[in-house]
């Protein structure tokens, strides 16, 4: 069993809280991606899994036992580096063949092993070359690759597509979800990018300011975020986030009328997603005025403003809403959901 428990891990940095108390369970063979912004913490959190950085507070398990003082490599892990740290001395072979020697492998097996993680990161013809002479793209698959010889049981990767232009990164990413599923590696996956994290993970920790905000499935934190953070982070567009006045455990859209989950204040935020509306006329649907109209081949993406504020939805691409227009949209009932103005928090579902 290789489960890697997080349990109550802080961190400071003298006076600055890099991580709050941080609790997740990533199950055998899982893959779970550590999902946020810029400087929320997800590499200080993988350092400390690695062993590369002591938590101020707290205990690591990995496989059901506690590696809270163990040297990195006691740990049974293997790591991508964000800044995919190749070993400038040593051939691209001699690189990927780097954790292989030290488990003193023999040398059919180092040989079979190079040449598979080669040959998935597309890297097989610089074998001969040192880094000094690779892009830093190809550097960067270098680092995957060694990673993925050893054939870790616990594998941990920090943002390691992000130097791929657009297109290798979509074929890389299909590539190490069908690797890693496969081998049944349990996998502990840095992005800031949402979309890889979505299409890569079985669960997604959303991290902000220190802490996980939720966690989940991707199909679970794109339709029901815990916090407006959550619904805006993830999605693109982002959810929309309206601010509407209450009235007798209603709100007015448009024409209808919803009701909104019960002791709730005088206003309620509704979280939508741009495309769970459809064109409607108005009054009946909930006004809209556009400001831009994008046709993007497979939709149409409207920018404008719901009651004075910003708002984004997606219409099919027939429709031919125009830069200017003022439109009506039906709400999709199911896929509404309600936040508190004050925390941010959405309220439990199955109110729309
Ligand atoms: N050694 C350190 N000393 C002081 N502060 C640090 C140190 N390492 C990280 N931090 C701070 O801790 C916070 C979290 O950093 P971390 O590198 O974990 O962010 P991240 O989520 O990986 O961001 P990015 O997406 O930019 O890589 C940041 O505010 C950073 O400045
Ligand atoms: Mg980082």
């Amino acid at each position: 069993m290789a489960n890697i428990v997080i349990e109550r891990i802080r961190k400071s940095f003298g006076a600055f809280q890099a991580l709050k108390e941080i609790s997740l369970t990533i199950n055998d063979g899982e893959f779970v991606s550590l999902l946020g912004p810029s400087g929320c913490g997800k590499t200080t959190l993988l350092r400390i899994i690695a062993g590369l950085e002591t938590a101020s507070s707290g205990d690591i398990r990995i496989g059901d036992r506690s590696v809270v003082g163990l040297a990195p490599r006691e740990r049974g892990l293997a790591m991508v580096f964000q800044n995919y740290a190749v070993f400038p001395h040593m051939t691209v072979y001699e690189n990927v063949a780097f954790g292989l020697r030290m488990q003193k492998a023999d040398q059919a097996r180092v040989k079979s092993q190079v040449e598979k993680a080669a040959g998935l990161l597309h890297i097989e013809q610089y074998l001969d070359r040192y880094p000094s002479k690779l892009s830093g793209g190809q550097r960067q698959r270098v680092a995957v690759a060694r990673a993925l010889a050893v054939e870790p049981q616990v594998l941990l990767m920090d943002e390691p597509l992000s130097n791929l232009d657009a297109l290798l990164r979509l074929e890389m990413r299909a590539e190490l979800k069908t690797v890693l599923q496969s081998a049944g590696t349990t996998t502990i996956y840095v992005t800031h990018d949402q979309t890889e994290a979505m299409g890569l993970s079985d669960r997604i920790a959303v991290m902000h300011g220190g802490c996980v905000e939720q966690v989940g499935s991707p199909v679970d934190v794109y339709n029901h975020p815990a916090t407006r953070f959550v619904g805006g982070f993830i999605g693109n567009p982002p959810m929309n986030f309206i601010k509407l006045p209450v009235s007798d455990g209603h709100v007015a859209a448009g024409g209808e009328h919803l009701a909104v989950p019960p002791e709730t204040g005088d206003e309620i935020v509704l979280g939508l997603r741009g495309e769970a509306v459809e064109l409607a006329t108005l009054p009946q649907g909930l006004e809209m005025k556009v400001r831009v109209a994008e046709p993007m081949g497979s939709h149409l993406l409207l920018t404008g403003s719901i009651h004075d504020q910003p708002a984004r939805v997606i219409l099919p691409a027939f429709e031919t809403v125009k830069s200017g227009d003022v439109i009506g949209l039906k709400l999709d009932r199911k896929r509404i959901i309600w936040l508190s103005p004050a925390s941010g928090k959405a309220f439990p579902a199955a109110a729309a």
